[in-house]
This record gives C-alpha cells, structure tokens and sequence, in this order.
C-alpha cells in the first residue's frame, strides 16, 4: 500500500512552538502531580526547570477525575511488610517487592499531604462509630499526622469525602509548577490539553531522549519539549478491549477515556524495557453502570452470592477447589482474579447473574444503629456512588432498583492495561537499591528510571508493582521526580539535542489531518471511504481483535498460542492501515494518534501473553492450552523490549526474587 505523507498541501500547517526545560512531567494525573510537587521543592533552589503537560485539563484529568470515596492504600498501624505480602499474594506471587515496600514506606506522607491540603478523611469517634470527614474536623478530631484514626473500611483502604480529591491534589501540584515557574524565569510551565505523541532521540547521545513531542487539541499547534529527564505518568490504556457497552452506553468505561496506553508507547518506542505486560486488570463492578465494589464488599459488608443465593468464593465449594487444583496456593488466597474467575464458574454453570446483596447489608446495619446514624451511612453509601460512577445512579434510576430493597448486578468487565491498581502491567524500572536482599541489578542508580537514561515513571506505567492506587501513585511520582532532579544535576553537561527537523515532525503528528482532507471528495458519507480509515471505525477493528483473539469478554478472557497469532497476524495488518488514518478535525486527530498508542500498547500484551506458557491470573485472562498456574517454570518476571526501528519485540524471562519471607 502507498505510504501516506504529509507536505502541508491540502492541510494548515501549525504553528510550531518549541518549549526548553529541564524535566518533562508527561501527565499531570495523581502520579504527575506528586512529581510536580516534589520535583518543584528540589529544583527551585537549584534554578532546574520543571514543566507538565497533559492532554486534559489537571484538575479533573486521569483516573481519580470524578473523584473517589476511598484512598485504597494507607500503612498507618499496619506493618509495611505485611502490605508487601497482601499485594504479592493479590498479583499471584510475581511482584517486585523492593518497588512495593518503598512503596509501603513513603504512601502515607502523600496521605497527610492531601489531608493537610484539604482532603476531609473519615476517622474513628471515642465512641467507636465513623466520623465523616466534615464532621471529624467539626468535632475536633486530629488528622492523621497528629494521631488521629481514619476510618478504615479494609485493612489498607480509608474512607473520605472525595468528590474534589483530583481538583486538591492537582492544585497543589499546580502551585509548585508556578512557584519553579516563577523563580527560573519560565513564560509557561503547565500546558494543559496538549496530547504527546512520542519521545525524540537525542542527536548526539544514541542512548538518550531529548524531548517530546505533542500537539494542542484545542488550538493548531504543534509543540517539541526539549528535556534533560523525563517522568512518563501518562496511565494505562482504556478502550483497548471491545467494551460491554453497547450503542447508548457507548464510551462508557471503567477506566478513564483519557488513559489510551499513551504511557506504554511512550516509553517502548524509546526502547524502555517493559515487565508483566501479560497482566490485565479485569474489575468486578456493579453491572454496565461500573460502579465500584470495595466500599460494599468491605465497608458496608454486602455479600456476594449467585443467583441461588449461593457463596461461590466459600471455600468448600467444588468450584473452590478445583481452582486450587489448577492455580495452586495463590488461588487459596482468594484475590481479586481468583474472585472473578469463581464469579464466572457459578455463572457458567447456569447459576448466575451474580449479585451484590446491598439489601440485605443496609438491613443488617439497621440493626446496629440509631435512624440518624443509618440516614447519615445510606447517604453515604449513595455517595459512594455518586463520587465515583454517577452513571450507576442514573442506571439504577432507569432500572427501577433501589438498592436498599433489592440486589444489583455485578460482572467481571472487558481487560484494561494498568500497574496501579489489581494489576501490574508496565516498565522494569531502577528500585531504591536499599533494602536488604534486593539484587544488585534491580537498582542501577536512580529510583524508578527506566531502561532508557533520563525516563522515568510512576504511577500506572510502573510494572510489577500494583495495589498503589491513588495515594500510592501520588507518592511514587514524588520518588521518581526527587530521582530525576538528582539525575539532571549528576549529568550537569548534558544538554539535549534535537536532530530532527521540527518541520518534520509537525507533518508526522498532522498526517491524519493531510489524508482526510485529500481524499474527502472522494465519497458521499465522510465516513467511508476507500482512501482513509476514520478513528472510531480503527478502533472498532483493534477492540475486535483484542475481544477475540486476546481473551477479551466475548471468549471468557480465554486464549491460546494459536489465537494469539492469528490475532497477531490480523493486528499487524490493522497496524499497516493505521497510516491511512483520517481526521477532520483536532478532536479526531486526538483519537487517531491514541489508537496508535492503543494499538501497540495491545501488541505487547499479546505478545506478553503468548510467551507465558501458564495461565497466571484467572479470572483475567486464561490461556485455553496451558490452563494452570505453573510455579515451577513461571514463577518468573516476562520482560520485553520493543524495537521501532524494526517492529519487533525481544521477550525473556527474569527470575523472580522474593525479599520479604512468607
Ligand atoms: P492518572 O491519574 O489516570 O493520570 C494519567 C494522566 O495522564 C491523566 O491526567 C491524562 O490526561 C494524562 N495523559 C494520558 N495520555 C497523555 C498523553 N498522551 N499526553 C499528555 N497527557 C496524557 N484509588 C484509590 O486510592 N481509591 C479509589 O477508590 C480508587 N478508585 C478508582 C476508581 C476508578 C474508576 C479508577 C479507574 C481508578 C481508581 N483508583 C482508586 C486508582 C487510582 O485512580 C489510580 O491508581 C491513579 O489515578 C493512577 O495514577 P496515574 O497518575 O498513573 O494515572
Ligand atoms: S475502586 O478503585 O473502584 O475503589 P474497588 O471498589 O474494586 O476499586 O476496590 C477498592 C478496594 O477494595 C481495593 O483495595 C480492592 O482490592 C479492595 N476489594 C474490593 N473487593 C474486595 C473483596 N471482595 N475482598 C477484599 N478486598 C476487596
């Protein structure tokens, strides 16, 4: 097929803008914004630039955007070693436990941050019953630095009033940008709805990055960022798998629309090694409105049953132990893919749908307390709601259900690539290096960097390391930019050279612009044609071939070596198509290049997946011709590296080392 190129004949040319700094923040998400803050403090005083750019805007971007009910991880009297064990019986016995304990040991100042901040945390009355925040601070009950409870709805999860957590933390972060803008003499620092498309090699230093590039989806312009270091907090990938969401509830996801795997491809086409891409995160949710579990499961203690009214998860249960017979120890520990896999095996055996018995657990706590004490907890288990997923409001309201009265569904949703929640899919970065029995080449000198010199990342990008969530994401961001700001001062000769022409890269970036607009005549309906591919219709094909032939929700999350590559082979040709991809304006030209990011992001997965020969995470994905976990040959790290220049992956196996004992 004729490659496609842009020469600016039939499309504007932008306007170019070209931004020196120092260290880049690719995301102003919760990870983005605990770097800026961080970054800010140990750059300033140093005279080092700090810049953030997102696609959206900061204050409500990213996945803590329509705000959360609880910070799903605080230490607080818990022992760090034992938040290790629980993530690395959660994750199926693969983690890297140096990540997760530094991890452990720095999230709860990132708490007392956000509570300081503004952030009301629920905390525990003399009286033993729950404060909400407001009312906590009312009744003059300390903070958490100062000693005060929280109220804890799981061992590790605290609840808050959270409806403005993302405008908090971001505001924050976006004082700390103005103050480093301030004092180094930037005109701007803080470029908000500019999507990056890909990182820029250094001209000079064939191991080194040194910048990125992006364009406004607001304004024509086009933007090269040179940087001495940069923090890629850019997300996981959404919309990669066929949704369950069908026609009116189009677009509706559990993760946020923002996140398109842009923080895969970043760092893989920079040739950064990746780890446990094979992980997916598959979330049980309340069913197609996607509101969240855990505040019921743990805090409002609803039970799960099948529609028999059955346990499925109870221990004595055939579908229990023939789950241990074929995933071993890790499926006795019940974790969150151990759950899904037993919610699906009561399903396929004619006893579903699943549902969560809301009714029954407001009726029980009726009977624990006062009328006042259960109106104020019922508005609060609403909140939960409308918090986090007002689309499970609207759904309940459509389907007649009062969930004080009757149970809804819940269901297993399509696959989403992350590493911060019940999931691990990302880079292989650098550890502290400090924490006894860590392997030397775990930590090759600044904490969380990448493979790549200078690149660094945090947040859902970061492999092998899950159960972060919101807080834990904040905190890995300050790590990773505190690191950073020591590498750009360790490297003080370094100055980045871009080789590429900047003309170059506009037409790169605008290409979708230049095919629509040549080929547009060329049919009635803009939206077929057979010189283009729209990005709806792209993204269409992609989630189809994930869906298929990766274990997506219309196979039951299962696969195998011959799906695979025959979803492979269809991928790559879909890959071949993407350079005939059309935008008629800016808001498509967004939706094309994620489909890029998506489309690769998806590969690795794939690939990831074929070169594990065990099924490692039932009840997210299942490989039909190795279906058991296999602790002997697999109880191993999978990494890879991907190779633009040829479009290859190089995948092995690193042997897992466990630090923390049983
Ligand atoms: P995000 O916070 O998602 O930020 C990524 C940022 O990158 C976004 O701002 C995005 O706009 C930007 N971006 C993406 N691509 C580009 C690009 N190409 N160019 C520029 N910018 C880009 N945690 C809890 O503690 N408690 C909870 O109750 C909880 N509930 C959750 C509910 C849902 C529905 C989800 C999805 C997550 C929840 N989490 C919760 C987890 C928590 O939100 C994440 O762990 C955390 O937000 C991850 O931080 P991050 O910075 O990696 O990604
Ligand atoms: S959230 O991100 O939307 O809040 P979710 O509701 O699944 O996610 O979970 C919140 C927290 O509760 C997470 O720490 C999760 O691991 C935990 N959790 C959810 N369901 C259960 C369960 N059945 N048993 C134990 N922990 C659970």
């Amino acid at each position: 097929m004729e490659k496609e190129t842009c020469t600016f004949s039939y499309c504007q040319k932008p306007e170019i803008v070209e931004v020196d700094t120092d260290f880049l923040i690719i995301g102003g998400g919760m990870a983005g914004a605990g770097a800026a803050y961080e970054a800010a403090r140990w750059a300033t005083p140093k005279g080092i630039k700090v810049t953030l750019v997102d696609k959206a805007a900061m204050d409500r971007s990213g996945a803590v955007a329509m705000g959360l009910s609880a910070i799903n991880t605080y230490i607080g009297e818990n022992k760090v070693e034992d938040y290790v064990r629980y993530v690395r019986a959660d994750l199926m016995g693969i983690i890297r436990e140096d990540l997760v304990f530094d991890l452990g040991r720095h999230v709860d100042d990132s708490v007392h941050l956000f509570e300081e901040w503004g952030l009301p945390i629920w905390k525990k009355g003399a009286d033993g019953w729950s404060r909400d925040g407001f009312q906590a601070r009312d009744e003059g009950i300390p903070s958490l630095k100062a000693g005060g409870p929280p109220c804890r709805s799981g061992k590790w999860q605290i609840m808050i009033n959270g409806e403005s957590y993302k405008v908090i933390v971001a505001e924050a972060g976006k004082a700390a940008l103005e103050y480093n803008r301030k004092a180094t003499g930037q005109a701007q620092n803080l470029f908000e709805r500019v999507f990056i498309i890909r990182l820029v090699k250094d001209a000079k230093d064939p191991k080194r990055m040194a910048g990125a590039i992006g364009f406004s989806v607001r304004e024509n312009k086009a933007y090269l960022f040179k940087a001495k270091a940069m923090l890629i907090a850019s997300g996981g990938a959404v919309n990669v798998f066929r949704p369950r969401s069908t026609k009116e509830g189009m677009g509706r996801a559990w993760y946020p629309v923002w996140n398109s795997g842009s923080g895969f491809y970043l760092g893989m086409t920079a040739g950064a090694e990746m780890t446990m891409m094979e992980n997916r995160f598959v979330p049980a949710r309340f069913k197609d409105g996607y509101g969240p579990v855990g505040a019921w499961f743990l805090f409002f203690k609803a039970k799960a049953t099948n529609a028999l009214g059955e346990d499925y998860c109870a221990k004595d249960t055939p579908e229990f132990k023939d789950a241990v017979s074929k995933y071993g120890k890790w499926a006795e520990n019940l974790g969150t893919a151990i759950r899904n896999h037993l919610m699906m095996q009561t399903m396929k055996q004619g006893k579903g749908p699943v549902l969560m018995n809301t009714h029954t657990a407001m009726q029980e706590l009726a009977k624990q307390m006062d009328a006042k004490r259960l109106k104020h907890l019922e508005a609060e288990a609403w909140e939960d709601f409308l918090d986090m997923c007002i689309g499970q409001a609207g759904l309940w309201a459509a389907y007649n259900v009062e969930p004080d009265k009757v149970p809804s569904e819940i269901m297993p949703t399509e696959p989403y690539l992350l590493g911060s929640h019940a999931g691990c899919a990302g880079f292989w970065v650098s550890g502290p290096g400090d924490i006894p029995g860590t392997p030397a080449e775990w930590a090759w000198g600044y904490n969380r960097m990448g493979t790549v010199p200078g690149i660094f990342f945090a947040g859902d990008v970061v492999g092998a390391s899950g159960h972060k969530f919101s807080s834990g994401s904040h905190a890995e961001g300050r790590i990773a930019a505190k690191a950073a700001i020591a590498f750009i001062l360790d490297n003080a000769g370094y100055t980045p050279t871009v080789g590429e022409d900047i003309n170059a890269l506009a037409a790169e970036m605008y290409l979708p612009f230049e095919v629509y607009e040549k080929y547009k005549t060329y049919s009635t309906d803009p939206k077929v044609n057979p010189y283009y591919i729209k990005p709806d219709m792209y993204q269409a094909r992609l989630q189809k071939i994930a869906d298929e032939y990766f274990g997506g929700i219309g196979t039951w999350y299962m696969t195998s070596k011959t799906m695979i590559e025959e979803g492979l082979a269809k991928l790559q040709v879909l890959k071949e198509d993407a350079n005939k991809l059309a935008a008629s304006n800016l808001h498509e030209l967004l939706r094309c290049w994620e489909n890029y990011h998506r489309a690769l992001s998806l590969e690795a997965h794939a690939r990831h997946i074929l070169f594990r020969e065990e099924s490692r995470y039932p009840g997210y994905y299942y490989r039909g011709d190795f279906d058991f976990v296999d602790d002997n040959n697999w109880r191993a790290f999978v990494n890879s590296v991907y190779d633009p220049a040829t479009d290859t992956f190089t995948l092995k196996k690193v042997p897992y080392v466990q630090i923390i004992p049983d």
